[in-house]
């Protein structure tokens, strides 16, 4: 099994190659960062795909940041759609597949129970306008395609919610996070592992698929939790997200139904709290 992960060396990708490296240690494994594999150059990712032949392509590549996608938004549009664009072709002509990560900010929320997988998009920023383009590429070019949203990532890799409200709570009294999002936390380490499930054990199940932690939460509860478990002294205080001054408007809402994983596979998705208090543990203890 050959297994080509661009953006190796973001959150997501960094937590898929080393699940693989160490569950899979049989899979040959091909990680390439921006500066092996510009995912934005097309002849270069026609090259490799020709030269690699990849039975599975993990597209963790992203332009990701959701405020100054509002300003820079040819570059976000690059990465995300035709990025994305130029890997499904070559996957296509390879007879690769190709897993390619979403979010959940393409849906609008305006919807006050789980979105499903089926749910109509409708983004609120530009970032998230772009990761819905990159899905609609995605599937027109290619039918062996497997699309994951997860939300709201967090991990012991690059800079992240929980690693910054660690650090922002460093000798101070009280920090704030907002209280009026709500929205469903994924633990990378998991997601990583739903990524190898579906190249090891589903690996035709072609489709869109929504992955995160079980549970809602905002932001603020994320906090009062991180505080909590990591045993620190510092008063969390409920904020509106306007106090933060966002570039981008987010969706008040965009928890992610599991039901589909469930029904199909009996996939066991935790509670986000579950995985969060053990995420704090192991790094605060590190
Ligand atoms: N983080 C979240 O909360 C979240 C939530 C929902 C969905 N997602 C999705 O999950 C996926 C992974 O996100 P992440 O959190 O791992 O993001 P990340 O940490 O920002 O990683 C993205 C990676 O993509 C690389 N990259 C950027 N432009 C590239 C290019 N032109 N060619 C090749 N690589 C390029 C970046 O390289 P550099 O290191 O050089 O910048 C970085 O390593 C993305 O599709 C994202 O939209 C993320």
């Amino acid at each position: 099994m050959k297994i080509l992960i661009t953006g190796a060396t973001g959150l997501v990708g960094r937590h898929l190659t080393e699940h693989l490296r160490l569950r899979h240690p049989d899979a040959e494994l091909y990680p390439m960062n921006r500066q092996e594999l510009d995912i934005t150059d097309r002849q270069r990712v026609e090259e490799v795909f020709k030269t690699l032949r990849p039975d599975f392509a993990v597209n963790c590549a992203a332009y990701t940041k959701v405020d100054q996608a509002e300003i820079e938004r040819d570059k976000c549009y690059a990465v995300n759609v035709e990025g994305t664009r130029h890997l499904a072709s070559a996957a296509a002509r390879t007879g690769s597949t190709l897993v390619h990560l979403s979010t959940d900010y393409i849906f609008d929320g305006k919807k006050r129970s789980p979105y499903v997988e089926t749910d109509p998009a409708n983004p609120l920023n530009y970032y998230g306008l772009t990761k819905w383009e990159s899905e609609q590429v995605t599937r027109e070019l290619l039918d062996r395609r497997i699309i994951i949203r997860p939300a709201w990532i967090y991990g012991k890799y690059r800079d992240n919610f929980v690693t910054r409200v660690l650090q922002w709570a460093r000798g101070k009294d009280v920090i704030y996070a907002s209280n009026d999002q709500t929205g469903s936390p994924t633990r990378a380490d998991e997601l990583a592992e739903f990524i190898a499930f579906m190249i090891f054990k589903h690996p035709q199940a072609y489709g869109t698929y929504h992955f995160s932690g079980e549970g809602e939460a905002t932001r603020y509860d994320m906090a009062v939790e991180i505080i909590r478990t990591a045993g620190l002294n510092v008063r969390v205080e409920a904020v509106p997200s306007s106090f933060f001054k966002p570039l981008a408007k987010r969706p008040p809402y965009s928890v992610l139904s599991k039901e589909k994983i469930k029904r199909l596979w009996q996939y066991p998705v935790r509670h986000w709290r579950e995985s969060l208090r053990e995420f704090v543990k192991e790094i605060v203890s590190l």
